[in-house]
């Protein structure tokens, strides 16, 4: 039976009350025996359980219970499959239950603003849309078994350099647009039961003291019902942050921070009910989770074949000239100690005891097939075996293919700092090019939770990007190789030809104070389209060994207003002879210029399967709001009426059906009057341009009538006073002799009263 919270928190002292918003040590909360209140263990996540029976630490050094290692996110949003993370985090929820885990400190969705973040290869994508989507589902998924999640880390957390003190110096449009849409996405679409708020500053002010973003925003505008714990450690001054929104301190270790919200209640600076709405909110949670437990067993064996599986659909083919699938009982030669030991997860606080870890090797040898295994470099820095140089450079053409597993040593991507580059260790480069003048046929696969710089790309027939694959990479790896199964997964990421094309890249990552986000909402493929830039591979670019057409684009009608919804159609084939999956990305671009706007953005995916041959229909819905930019005047969304192209493709250099839409809305921009208004604004608001114009041609024509004699072509005259009216503010009528001060006084009048 539900227990009576309200009734609870009445019986409790003040001191119980600020004790249940800290932790008791590094993984669970405190209890209030006297009133049957117990303690409740939370755990990372988000790919895995890292429950810590003892010893804890949030950077993975120390050990924790054998799990399953999942795909980490720059993997598991690279399938576009809602449906498959939703699975995966089912899967989760089940773990937790088995384990009495309340909550899982995951999905962790910060925008890759940089390739160089070190925890790129936990979160899931340049792009708010697809991240958004693909937490939704994993929320959904661990949340049915009433386990709480914790969305991280909210917010502006998108580089580990000084991740503790910097402030993230951003427009509050690119946060609206950018930063914050895959957190409101997963509040408004699953109601995530945790937020978790991040170590830094946004614009000066501590995410864990920030009342804008964890009431305003959060609870406000979203809705967001559920509490807010700190990233651990991430306080500075706790009755701040509870005046701010926040709920819960964590880890433990808060004895001196609870009495001082004791303090605060009673010197009268913070509402006893602000502490009872934060306890409410807590136990509000963990309640839900005490009265739903279910007999559970963590069947690992189980779980490690789903890990593997869900990888199956993440890897991205990259490239492939028809070396690829491999063709069975062919000579293949394996090189890269990879190959033997993958790289399947990142280091940090999300680092997995993992119960079991298939190589591609072992995978192989398991399938029957016998590939020969030179080392060549090892797995964990950048030298080469010069022996095996030698030995592989003899031996390479005698294959029918040489398979290179490559990717980045784990001492280089993980929680606590970022890379220092984006390139691959310089051995193994060395390595793939002296191979490439002995045998053409290579195939390289990689094991790398961000983009790396690929030199030899150009030459290489065939890359497969395995990412961060998770304890089953391996039979994932044979089966994709082999043609078991067909690649299906896209970028989440742009992988641009070299680190400084990167937008962020002279402003990463700032001073340990401070780092701007100058580049603004121009973040990831936003940035290489407006510049027309090349890219090594664009954004949701994803290969398979079929291949598929997407066509025939068609919306439900032609015009659509506010609050309204609008289908979008689209045909995909399977034009070629093997069954597949193909991600259907849907872009939405606006063609009214009236702000500065990204060349499109992503507003709809399906992914399909399909046999060779077979068509199917599509369907994708959008709203206003895909058609929005956030007005930092308006303080609201907005979409002005007039034109937006719909543009799907596979993936966002690949547009292949386009239609357009018009959009009529009765919402009307900000326009702030006053005397530093420009005539040009004024001009272009329909509110205004009647009343501004009116009344200049009174002006006019009564000077042109003191001014006897003037002539001249009247509509160029016109033409280019409005030119250069364009950016006078009002106040140049005065210094023009237009009109006097108190004449302008009454016209800014009129105007405000026409608005
Ligand atoms: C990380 C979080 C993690 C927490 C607990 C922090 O250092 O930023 O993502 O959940 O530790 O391990």
């Amino acid at each position: 039976m539900a227990r009576d919270i309200k009734k609870l928190i009445s019986e409790m002292t003040l001191e119980e009350k600020a004790s249940l918003l800290g932790g008791a040590d590094f993984w669970h909360t405190k209890t209030v025996e006297r009133l049957g209140i117990g303690s409740y263990m939370l755990s990372d996540g988000p790919h895995g359980l890292r429950k810590q029976e003892e010893g804890g630490d949030h950077l993975g050094i120390n050990d924790s219970i054998q799990a399953v290692c999942f795909p980490a996110a720059c993997a598991t949003a690279s399938s576009y499959d809602r449906e498959l993370i939703y699975g995966m985090g089912d899967v989760i929820g089940r773990e937790c239950q088995a384990e009495n885990l309340s909550t899982v400190l995951g999905p962790a969705v910060c925008i890759k603003r940089s390739p160089l973040c070190g925890r790129n290869f936990e979160y899931m994508s340049e792009d708010p849309y697809l991240a958004g989507e693909m937490a939704a589902a994993y929320i959904n998924g661990v949340q049915s078994h009433h386990v709480a999640t914790s969305i991280k880390h909210y917010a502006a957390n998108n580089q580990e350099t000084a991740r503790m003190s910097v402030s993230a110096e951003v427009s509050e449009r690119a946060l609206r647009e950018i930063y914050l849409p895959a957190f409101e996405t997963a509040v408004k679409k699953a109601q995530p039961k945790t937020i978790m708020c991040s170590y830094n500053k946004i614009n000066g002010v501590y995410s864990s003291e920030n009342k804008w973003l964890l009431t305003d925003v959060l609870r406000k505008d979203w809705g967001f019902e559920g509490f807010v714990v700190t990233d651990w450690g991430a306080v500075a001054d706790r009755v701040k942050g509870v005046m701010a929104g926040l709920d819960l301190e964590m880890p433990g270790n808060t004895a001196e921070n609870d009495a001082l919200v004791v303090e605060a209640v009673r010197s009268g600076k913070l509402p006893e009910e602000a502490v009872d709405a934060c306890v409410e909110r807590i136990l509000r949670v963990f309640f839900d989770f005490d009265e739903h437990r279910e007999q559970q067993v963590f069947d690992r064996e189980k779980d490690h074949a789903i890990a593997a599986k869900i990888e199956e659909e993440c890897a991205v083919l990259l490239k492939n000239d028809g070396l690829l699938p491999l063709r069975a009982g062919g000579k293949y030669l394996y090189v890269g100690e990879y190959a033997e030991k993958p790289r399947y997860q990142g280091g940090g606080s999300s680092h997995i005891n993992s119960y079991r870890v298939d190589s591609a090797l072992s995978a192989s040898r398991a399938a029957g097939r016998s590939p020969d295994y030179i080392k060549g470099f090892p797995m964990d820095s950048d030298t080469l075996y010069e022996e095996d140089l030698a030995k592989l450079l003899q031996a390479a053409p005698d294959y029918d293919a040489v398979v290179v597993f490559a990717g980045l040593p784990d001492i280089i991507e993980s929680e606590g700092y970022d890379r220092k580059d984006m390139k691959l260790p310089a051995s193994q480069n060395r390595l793939i090019e002296a191979l490439l003048r002995v045998q053409k046929n290579v195939v390289v696969v990689l094991s790398n939770g961000a983009p790396v710089e690929l030199p030899w790309a150009d030459e290489v027939p065939s890359i497969l990007e395995m990412y961060l694959g998770g304890e089953g990479v391996g039979q994932a790896t044979d089966k994709l190789l082999f043609g078991e199964v067909n690649p299906s997964g896209h970028l989440a990421e742009t992988w641009p030809m070299k680190l400084s094309d990167n937008p962020s890249f002279i402003n990463f990552p700032g001073t340990p104070r401070r780092v701007s986000y100058a580049e603004g909402i121009y973040v990831g493929y936003r940035y290489y389209d407006a510049k027309e830039m090349p890219v090594r591979y664009a954004f949701g670019h994803g290969l398979s060994y079929t291949s598929f057409e997407i066509s025939n684009l068609r919306c439900d009608r032609e015009a659509f207003g506010d609050g309204e919804q609008l289908t979008v159609r689209v045909d995909v084939k399977n034009t070629g002879d093997r069954s597949g999956k193909e991600v259907v990305q849907l872009y939405v671009a606006a063609k009214n210029g009236t702000v500065a706007r990204p060349v499109k953005e992503l507003k709809g995916f399906v992914k399909v399967a399909l046999q060779p041959g077979e068509t199917k229909t599509v369907e994708m819905t959008i709203d206003d709001r895909a058609l929005s930019y956030y007005d930092e005047d308006l303080r609201d969304w907005y979409a002005p009426s007039g034109e937006y192209a719909l543009l799907a493709g596979d993936s966002s250099d690949h547009i292949t059906a386009e239609g357009t839409v018009r959009f009529e809305t009765k919402k009307l921009p900000y326009l702030a009057v006053d005397t530093d208004t420009n005539v040009g604004e004024l001009l272009k608001d329909p509110r205004t341009a009647p009343v501004f114009q009116q009344l200049m041609a009174a002006r006019m024509s009564a000077a042109n009538a003191s001014q006897d004699g003037i002539s001249g072509d009247e509509a160029q005259d016109q033409a280019m006073m409005q030119a250069m009216m364009e950016y006078m503010p009002l106040k140049s009528l005065i210094s023009f002799g237009v009109m006097n001060r108190e004449q302008l006084q009454g016209l800014v009048q009129m105007l405000r009263s026409a608005l």
